[in-house]
């Protein structure tokens, strides 16, 4: 994709498509504004018949409008007020991105958030621009036999700016912008194959491929044999119910000199029946987004190695199946994790946090600044935050905040669940050091004070994505979220946002 700025006008820019805003009660944009002036109020009339009403979830492509250089104009609703919000800037510009790939547009300019009253600043108007142009671009067509739609027409995307002193941010901001479209079309693709062709194995093979893009980032690949070696018999307990290979796959990216590295350590459950504690029927196809976890941190590092940020990033996925058999941990079994801690398996579709436990104590090898790990991992996450949040939980306040933070300014936004000591009493077993859940009640927070048993000393947060992480229905897919929110994460602590 070619990213560009311009400071022409909207009335004097060539090209095949501009985009261009109107608010509700016809109020118009920076850019409209110039292109009613031009055209001898062309845009006005189209106002006074009700045309363009300025609506959120509206929009009209116009052709040929005199005294106009570009080819079309496509007018999307802001809706209410005139101070242009991240969110409305990326619902008009994902209805704009619809128009453009029906009507295969080479070249588009947005003018879109131009106006002073606009609350985005340079760097993340074109961020939000990009990232959401060519997320929308996105679709997922491995697995249909029919013609596979071709690559998207659009190769350029241009940003208006006021004056030349704006460029160097937006330029920027579109490229972040850009890369982050990127990891999260991975972290879709990822989630979106199925689970017969997504397996630990593919995921591994996915890590090794990236590591040969560039020259600092490495992959390694445990098997089960090297696991077992390390004394993960948590993680183990959770792959003996399948005939599939469980793989413990480490990226390291080298971005910085010395600094201690940050760690993402990703769920990568490849499909999730529940094991033993078999899951219903209903909807148990989309327990092959079970990995979207590990999809997510996998992105994310794609992110942050094609912008060569100046960190340190490790990740960390171990990557199983959850099936039941004979050969499958049972209700009941005790078993030893790699911390040494022992714990009672109440219910093996609590798996996530069993592979997560070892992937936190293996972390510890590298002496991280923090550790992330992010997961597919409760039903009571959704309960409590529906499918728009992900579950933020921490012992650090600081840590937790800057999470959430960095959510909002990504638009990928989380909430902060609570951990804490009465939580962690519901973990109690009478025959191990904990068991693998903690009843019906705050579900969400007594996983995460699970993990939080293994993350003692630890700059540690955990975020579960159960909700966000993919859609039912008739838009069943893969979101690609938190990528947007961690990268957005590690772009502040690299210092790279303006
Ligand atoms: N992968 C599921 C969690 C999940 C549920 C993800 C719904 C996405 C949508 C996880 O492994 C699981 O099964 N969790 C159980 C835990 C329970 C047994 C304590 C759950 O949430 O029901
Ligand atoms: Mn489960
Ligand atoms: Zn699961």
């Amino acid at each position: 994709m070619k990213l560009a700025t311009t400071t022409l006008a909207a009335s004097r820019k060539s090209c095949d498509c501009i985009i261009v805003g109107v608010y509700k009660k016809g109020l118009k944009d920076t850019g409209a504004a110039d292109i009613d002036e031009a055209s001898d109020g062309y845009l006005k009339k189209l106002v006074a018949s009700g045309d363009i009403s300025g609506k959120a979830g509206t929009s009209i492509m116009l052709t040929s409008i005199p005294d106009i250089r570009a080819k079309r104009v496509l007018v999307v609703g802001l809706g209410e007020n005139k101070e242009l919000s991240a969110k409305q800037l990326r619902q008009a510009l994902k209805l704009a991105t619809k128009l453009i790939k029906a009507a295969k547009i080479r070249n588009v300019v947005s003018y879109l958030g131009l106006e002073q009253s606009s609350r985005i600043n340079p760097y993340y108007r074109a961020r939000h621009t990009v990232e959401t142009i060519c997320d929308a671009l996105y679709s997922f067509n491995e697995t249909k036999s029919s013609r596979r739609p071709s690559t998207p027409a659009l190769t350029k995307i241009e940003i208006a700016i006021d004056s030349r002193g704006e460029a160097t941010k937006t330029i920027s901001g579109a490229q972040h912008g850009f890369a982050i479209a990127e990891g999260v079309a991975l972290a879709k693709d990822l989630g979106n194959l199925p689970p017969n062709i997504c397996t630990p194995s593919y995921l591994a093979r996915t890590a090794q491929k990236i590591a040969r893009r560039y020259p600092n980032v490495s992959t390694r690949v445990l098997n089960e044999v090297e696991i077992k070696r390390l004394g993960m018999q948590s993680f183990l307990s959770v792959t003996g119910g399948t005939a599939l290979p469980a793989k413990l796959i480490v990226m390291q990216y080298k971005g910085a000199k010395k600094d201690k590295p940050l760690v993402l350590i990703g769920k990568g459950i490849t499909f999730d029946a529940g094991g033993i504690s078999l899951k219903p029927a209903l909807a148990m196809d989309e327990m092959k987004f079970d990995m979207c976890g590990a999809a997510s941190v996998i992105g994310t590092m794609t992110v942050i190695a094609s912008l060569q940020l100046p960190i340190n990033l490790n990740i960390v996925v171990p990557a199983c199946e959850n099936l039941p058999s004979g050969t499958a941990t049972r209700p009941g079994d005790i078993i030893k994790s790699m911390s040494g801690q022992t714990i009672e398996i109440l219910n093996t579709d609590a798996e996530g946090r069993l592979i997560l436990c070892d992937a936190i104590t293996y972390a510890r090898r590298f002496k991280p600044d923090l550790v992330i790990d992010v997961a597919t991992l409760t039903g009571a996450c959704v309960v409590a935050l529906g499918k728009h949040r992900t579950g933020i939980m921490s012992y650090n306040d600081n840590l937790a905040q800057e999470i959430h933070d960095a959510g909002v300014s990504a638009d990928d936004q989380g909430w902060r669940l609570p951990l804490g000591e009465d939580y962690e009493e519901q973990l109690k077993s009478n025959f191990a050091d904990f068991a693998n859940i903690g009843g019906r009640d705050a579900g969400a927070s007594t996983a995460g004070c699970f993990l939080g048993k293994f993350a003692e000393g630890l700059n540690w947060a955990h975020l579960d994505i159960a909700g966000i992480a993919y859609r039912s229905g008739a838009a069943k897919g893969s979101t690609g979220r938190p990528v947007p929110m961690l990268s957005e994460f590690l772009l502040r602590r690299a210092g790279k946002t303006l």
